[in-house]
């Protein structure tokens, strides 16, 4: 078992380094149109650009440094088998919503999640565009630029939900827009951001009362889910079990206000 314990000299070095991330990722303009800047991943409409690689290069590089001997589990490498189980692994999303940053559509995150000893125990967001910085560490609570934040009180009958459309995987797109129009039946209306990370902290600051997705990478939910959870939210997959942060999973994420109520899909 790790004893790892953060100090506040480590977390605000980790927070220099994500803002710095920041200015890599505003200092790009017109990707889309940059000739070699783009390259296409497995998957529909998957790409990574130039950015998501420069900024997660930089991540490793300054994280190791902080701490030696953690371990790496990022988008845009290869991940060998075994490395969650133990001590520290950093899960790391260089650029959550690639597309939006393709497109000039806002926001895109930088996504820092540590887990210890194969369980979440450190979040960090961070939004250039709006320099909004999300925070968490297990059972200390959520902060949002340094702000204790708790998620909404209401009823899904009174709130917004969110939705990811799992765009990589064309097999879910029926089940996403049935489940969308389900809760859109019982909410005031959905949004759709672009960025799970973002979504799960606009979830934690009470901006929403839900948010799903069939289907996520590690990368996208490490962080977003313990600062949901530290705001009082309960994530779950869609089935309502427990995350198990090994890989890939669905997520399902309601607010303390929509938790009271019978809110899993009906079969
Ligand atoms: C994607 C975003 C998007 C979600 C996708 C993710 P990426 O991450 O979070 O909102 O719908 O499922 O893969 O590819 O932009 O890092
Ligand atoms: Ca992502
Ligand atoms: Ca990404």
């Amino acid at each position: 078992m790790s004893d790892f314990v953060l100090t506040t000299a480590l977390r605000n070095a980790v927070f220099a380094l994500i803002r710095d991330c920041g200015a890599l990722v505003r200092s790009a303009h017109d990707i889309e149109r940059a000739r070699g800047a783009i390259t296409d991943k497995a998957g529909a409409a998957n790409y990574v650009t130039v950015y998501d690689v420069k900024v997660q290069e930089k991540l490793i590089a300054g994280l190791s440094v902080l701490f030696p001997g953690a371990q790496f589990f990022a988008e845009e490498k290869e991940n060998a088998p075994g490395l969650l189980e133990n001590g520290l692994c950093f899960i790391i999303d260089p650029i959550d919503g690639t597309t939006n940053f393709i497109k000039a559509y806002r926001p895109s995150v930088t996504s820092i999640g540590l887990l210890k000893d194969g369980k979440p125990f450190i979040g960090v967001v961070y939004n250039p565009y709006e320099k909004v910085l999300y925070a968490a560490e297990r059972g200390k609570g959520a902060f949002r630029n340094g702000t204790r934040i708790h998620s909404s009180g209401e009823p899904l009958a009174r709130s917004l939900f969110s939705m990811g459309t799992s765009p990589y995987y064309e097999e879910l797109t029926e089940g996403s827009f049935k489940l969308a129009e389900y809760y859109l039946r019982r909410a005031i209306d959905m949004r759709r951001s672009g960025s799970a990370a973002w979504d799960l902290c606009q979830l934690a600051s009470g901006v929403t009362g839900l948010y799903f997705e069939l289907r996520l990478g590690l990368w996208d939910f490490a962080a977003g889910a313990v600062i949901a959870e530290e705001a009082g939210c309960v994530i779950t997959d869609i089935d309502g079990k427990p995350l198990t942060y090994d890989g890939p999973s669905s997520v399902l994420a309601v607010s303390e206000g929509v938790a009271r109520e019978a809110y899993l899909p009906e079969k």
